[in-house]
């Protein structure tokens, strides 16, 4: 197979509506991804992974969509990076057989995702237990190179690079069909949530790329401060409206925000963290102006959306087929 240099793939899911967590744990760094490798991003939205969990049609098409237009919004560029849904490319799902024909049983029973999901008392479908074999088949159809992931994900690139060794030596062929992907660790830290835990949608702590207005007012009011009376000095490094504003605001400002809460004044005025909150508010609402508008116009036109996703679908299925047909011919299959 032609391998190239460099191609970048990650998969989302379709989980709705995405948090300042996502964005600057996540997905900030595959669209700056998409300038550092025009041409060669695959981004893909995970609605066959999803299946494991969600069953309810409507909302699995609502999600999908949603988050299409968010990474759109948010600057996607369909002529550097390829945005499509996973189940557009059912050739994956064959490729999962494949892969699965050479895997161990062991290898799954050891994913920390599932053994995780057991001993909280899910009943695991089939499909839980062989999500990693589906995730390493996403992987490798496309030939990547370089898989951003969060480090919850990390145990399953490092399956999909046995997977594709397993393959590749279990029907060796020059070149080998399959080719070896690394995982790439986001390094941005931790985004807190309201409650100071890690934002996520699963603990309810979250704030929402796009809200705005009183929605926005309201949830910054709600973020867990220490009970510090306005006007006495305060400790920004342990502060999570501080946490929070440092992702929004330029390094001058940064500096300029933590003289203002260890002093506990702001131009002679008592400081506290009501004002903090306030001007979280107002920088949320300023950084993320631009991609709400182009959002409101997506969901205006949402051909628009289908357009991307079709043709993004077109070019990643060519590329898939490529593989597949060389992993049957690999596997006597033709
Ligand atoms: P959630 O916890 O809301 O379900 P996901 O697990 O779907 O979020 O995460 C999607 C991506 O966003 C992952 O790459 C993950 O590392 C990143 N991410 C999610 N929450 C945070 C956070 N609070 N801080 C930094 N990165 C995050
Ligand atoms: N399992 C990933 C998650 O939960 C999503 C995903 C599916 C993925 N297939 C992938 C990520 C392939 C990277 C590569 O976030």
């Amino acid at each position: 197979m032609d391998q190239p240099r460099a191609r970048v793939l990650s998969g989302i899911q379709p989980s709705g509506q995405k948090h300042l967590g996502n964005y600057f744990g996540a997905i900030a760094q595959y669209l700056a991804l998409q300038d550092e490798f025009p041409g060669e991003c695959y981004f893909f939205i995970a609605d066959y992974h999803a299946l494991t969990s969600l069953r309810d049609p409507p909302a699995l098409r609502e999600s999908v969509r949603e988050v299409a237009r968010t990474y759109l919004a948010l600057g996607l560029d369909p002529h550097k990076a390829c945005l499509f849904r996973q189940s557009d490319v059912p050739e994956v799902t064959e490729l999962m057989w494949l892969l699965a024909s050479v895997t161990g049983i062991g290898l799954l029973e050891r994913a920390h995702a599932y053994k995780d999901k057991v001993d909280k008392g899910l009943k695991p479908s089939v499909g839980l237990f062989t999500y990693p074999v589906l995730m390493a088949a996403d992987i490798l159809i496309y030939q990547a190179t370089l898989v951003p992931v969060g480090k919850d994900q990390l145990q399953h690139v490092e399956m999909a690079q046995d997977m594709a060794t397993h393959f590749n030596e279990a029907f060796p062929t020059d070149p080998p069909p399959l080719c070896r992907p690394e995982p790439r660790l986001s390094s941005a830290a931790v985004v807190p949530g309201l409650d100071g835990q890690k934002m996520s949608s699963s603990y309810g702590n979250t704030i929402g790329i796009f809200e705005s207005g009183k929605a926005l007012k309201k949830r910054t009011g709600q973020i867990v401060t220490d009970s510090t009376p306005l006007g006495a000095p305060l400790d920004p490094d342990k502060c999570n409206v501080f946490a929070l504003l440092k992702l929004v605001l330029g390094p001058e400002q940064r500096d300029e925000l933590a003289g203002w809460y260890r002093a506990g004044t702001r131009a002679g005025q008592p400081f506290g963290y009501g004002h903090a909150k306030q001007l979280l508010a107002e920088r949320i609402e300023t950084h993320f102006a631009a991609a709400r508008a182009r959002r409101e116009e997506l969901v205006a036109h949402p051909e628009e959306v289908e357009r991307v996703l079709a043709e993004s679908a077109e070019r990643a299925r060519r590329l898939a087929r490529r593989t597949l047909d060389a992993c049957k011919r690999a596997c006597g299959l033709t």
